[in-house]
């Protein structure tokens, strides 16, 4: 399959081994997509000529010679580390800064995960990364869903930085279950009351978990896609080890509404790109996270809105 990342094009696909290889999706021969083509054993061939390529990049059958294997060595295409987890895919286009980030309980017995999205939006990866980390819009996008419009203030937290990762919690008593989406595991004789403790992981992946006080949890995995300049695609993957027999299409129906009403108002945000500079916009004490984000990213020099003159 095809997938664009920092607008690289990629090809994807399995080799016998069941491994997911990845190179560019641009044949050396005349640049057709090779995720037009077919998979042969280990490798890709291309849809046009039928060139054969490794998961290395090395094309290694050229069935166009009398000898196909007789291949000149300029025959290659970029290849990149690709490797699965969680269901997802992940691909690292130069050597892997930081590893990916531990969700042990989307891989241990008792939790049940649903995937949703990828939700593909016309905007930079970072904004849809804020807009996932941004407490006080909740009652305003959201209202019945993840908060109520009588009750906008936004609890207190605290933003600690270690390195990549940034960590917070919020206690957020406003989000009731709702009979169409019985999503929560909160307790109803009550007023639900529920911690959320999130992990940031620059530049666009976020483990948040979910409490009710018991043993009670859900956890999220979100991560967006840069796709390319103004475009990213955010991937949710969620476990739980409670209501295992709840339909998926519950979980995925809840995450498509709130992703649809988020889309609309980050979709609009300008400039495109989040302004790094703290200058850029007006940032209030509720606005914690956005403001560590900015400067992590800065100090990481992920912040791509400005670029070294
Ligand atoms: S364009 Fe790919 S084999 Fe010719
Ligand atoms: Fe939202």
């Amino acid at each position: 399959m095809a997938a664009d990342l920092l607008g690289e094009p990629l090809a994807l696909w399995r080799g016998r081994d069941g491994a997911v290889r990845a190179v560019s999706d641009v044949c050396v021969h005349r640049g057709t997509a090779l995720s037009l083509g077919w998979v042969d054993g280990d490798e890709i061939a291309c849809a046009y000529h039928g060139w054969r390529y490794r998961g290395d990049g090395r094309c290694v059958a050229i069935p166009q010679l009398a000898d196909p294997s007789r291949v000149p060595a300029k025959a290659q295409v970029p290849a990149f580390r690709a490797q699965e987890r969680y269901g997802l895919v992940w691909v690292a286009l130069t050597a892997p800064r930081w590893p990916l980030p531990e969700v042990p309980e989307l891989e241990r017995g008792g939790w049940v995960t649903v995937t949703a999205g990828p939700y593909a939006w016309a905007c930079d990866a970072a904004r849809q990364v804020e807009n996932f980390t941004d407490f006080g819009h909740f009652p305003w996008v959201h209202p019945g869903l993840l908060g109520d419009p009588a009750r906008p203030v936004v609890p207190r937290h605290e933003v600690r930085t270690d390195g990549h990762v940034l960590r917070y919690e919020i206690v957020r008593p406003e989000a009731p279950n709702s009979d169409e989406f019985p999503v929560f595991g909160n307790e109803q004789a009550g007023p639900p009351e529920r911690r959320s403790r999130y992990e940031l992981h620059l530049p666009y992946t976020i483990a948040l978990r979910l409490g009710w006080g018991g043993e009670r949890g859900m956890v999220y995995l979100f991560a967006s896609q840069p796709v390319g300049t103004g475009r990213c695609a955010g991937y949710v993957v969620i476990g739980r080890n409670y209501n295992l027999d709840q339909d998926d299409q519950v979980i995925r129906d809840f995450e498509d509404r709130i992703f649809g009403q988020d889309q609309v108002v980050v979709e609009s945000q300008r400039p495109d790109r989040v302004p790094f500079d703290l200058a850029a916009e007006l940032h209030l004490k509720f606005d914690a996270v956005a403001v560590a984000y900015r400067k992590a990213m800065r100090a990481h020099g992920l912040a791509m809105s400005n670029p070294a003159p």
